[in-house]
């Protein structure tokens, strides 16, 4: 048996005024689950805390709750001394209860067709990974998308692809999903990763029915757009001045011995947009050992065509990068934007590595910078934090060279055709992201992909940097303080 004190969540909406914690300490057996703790203050102290379960063993869903921020459910997440335990971020019914009745009655029936029919095996095989669904609603609890928009949401997106699926339904779900807002999902992935299913619900039903949707006509004007320029021009983004491809050498060397040698994998961001945070980015890898070659003849990675389910011209891409670095011999292919990194990383099969730069400058070390006299926050990049899992790189990086101080991890709006298709949709997801970065009271926003970095800057008063940028900056301090010495 151990001791173990915890926070929870009280509420009663009849009559407080708001939810408070309260501190409880219980006795529980070691290895004992959030859900026993909560059933030793219900038994031992305080029979009036509400809470839901039912199996006791993860297959009901009932339990879920938000531990120390994170959705969980309280009969498999082993408790832990000092953790904070709070409903999940729905409506609250009382303590740890919420109300599952407006997000359960919009999951969509199956409509069966006349004639009988029975699903292949090839067909349940296609569907079992988005079956396992336990109603839980753990995904609805973290949709930015469906806090600013009139989304469905994840798990209904999850049941629209499903039904797609399935032979035995008659009507056509590919509307119907669009109508429930198919094109509001930024992909920022937050479904998936908190889902105890692990459904994978960003690529394997909202990205799967915006193929569909394709292939009926109705992807948005805008990513239609987007599609026709990446087939014209190889890019996302149009050419206003000369690229960075253009302005860089092919093979560009380190300033001392060479640690390591990285094909770059630029991005049309930073090749068209962003140019200066890249710019910064090759001074950094310089000054730390890095040999950077960057091929002249790569395009697009094509996460805009995938994200939007225009799959069509996405080989023709793929065939073309992995041939520009494979043919050089290059084994580790570098990049700076979350949303390139993750495609190349999750959607290509590549015969090299691939690598982010802040794995990179972890993995080989860095130059210790200068401290910088700034409070700075750090911005996770959707695609970094959950398509690449990087999170704890960049934050000890950047304790080297600022103060940090951290904020939610919440998407800045401008993901999954978003920001190009539902303007709206990102501003207000926009003006979140900014809400946030002002209660941390910090001088200088920081992240690690140029579609946050060009996005949150119009959503904030607060300068933007690129990781690189603020990493240069300390070493242009360093080289100062030596020059005065
Ligand atoms: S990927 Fe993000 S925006 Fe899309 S459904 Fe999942 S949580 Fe919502
Ligand atoms: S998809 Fe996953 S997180 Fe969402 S309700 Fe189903 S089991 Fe829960
Ligand atoms: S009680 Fe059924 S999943 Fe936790």
């Amino acid at each position: 048996m151990k001791e173990i004190t915890v926070k929870v969540s009280r509420f009663d909406p009849a009559c407080d005024p708001a939810p408070r914690l309260e501190t409880y300490t219980v006795r529980v057996n070691d290895g004992a689950r959030v859900l026993h703790v909560l059933h030793a203050i219900h038994d031992e102290i305080d029979p009036s805390l509400s809470y839901r379960y039912c199996c006791g063993s993860g297959q009901c869903g009932s339990c879920a709750v938000q531990v120390n921020g994170e959705p969980v459910l309280a009969c498999m997440e082993e408790a832990h001394t000092g953790s904070v335990i709070e409903p999940l971020n729905l409506p609250v019914k009382k303590d740890l209860v919420v109300d599952l009745m407006p997000a359960l009655q919009n999951l969509p029936p199956l409509q069966p067709k006349d004639a009988p029919c029975l699903p292949s095996k090839e067909q349940i095989d296609a569907i079992k990974p988005l079956r396992s669904c336990i109603e839980c609603l753990a995904c609805v609890s973290v949709c930015p998308a469906m806090t600013v928009t009139k989304f469905l949401g994840p798990t209904v997106m999850r049941e629209e692809m499903r039904l797609a699926l399935d032979p035995r339904n008659c009507d056509d779900r590919i509307a119907t999903a669009v109508q429930e807002g198919l094109f509001t999902c930024t992909s920022c992935q937050a479904c998936w990763k908190v889902c105890p299913k692990e459904i994978e619900i960003p690529g394997k039903a909202i990205e799967k029915l915006r193929a569909l949707a394709n292939r009926q006509g109705r992807t948005l004007p805008r990513h239609l757009e987007v599609a026709e320029l990446i087939r014209k021009t190889g890019r996302s983004v149009p050419r206003t001045a000369e690229s960075l491809l253009e302005k860089t050498g092919e093979v560009i060397e380190p300033y001392g011995p060479v640690k390591a040698t990285v094909g770059f994998f630029v991005g049309c961001m930073y090749n068209l947009r962003q140019q200066q945070s890249a710019l910064d980015a090759i001074e950094v890898l310089r000054r730390n050992g890095i040999r950077i070659i960057i091929p002249k003849e790569q395009v697009c990675c094509g996460s805009p065509l995938i994200r939007t389910g225009q799959l069509d011209y996405i080989d023709t891409l793929k065939k073309r990068n992995i041939e520009t670095f494979a043919s050089r011999g290059i084994d580790m292919v570098l990049t700076m934007c979350a949303g390139c990194g993750t495609t190349l990383k999750n959607d290509y099969r590549t015969p090299f590595t691939v690598i982010d730069i802040n794995e990179l400058l972890t993995k080989y070390g860095i130059e210790p910078p200068a401290k910088l006299p700034l409070r700075a926050t750090y911005h996770d990049p959707c695609h970094l934090m959950r398509g690449q899992g990087i999170r704890r790189e960049p934050r000890e990086l950047l304790r080297q060279v600022v103060d940090l101080v951290e904020m939610p991890a919440i998407c800045c709006g401008s993901g999954g055709g978003v920001r190009s298709g539902n303007p709206d949709e990102a501003a207000a997801l926009g003006k979140r992201r900014g809400d946030e970065i002002r209660r941390t009271k910090a001088d200088v926003v920081i992240t690690s992909c140029p579609f946050c970095e060009f996005h949150i800057s119009g959503h904030t008063d607060k300068p933007v940097r690129n990781i690189a940028t603020i990493l240069l900056e300390g070493y242009r301090k360093k080289d100062r303080e030596a020059e005065m010495r």
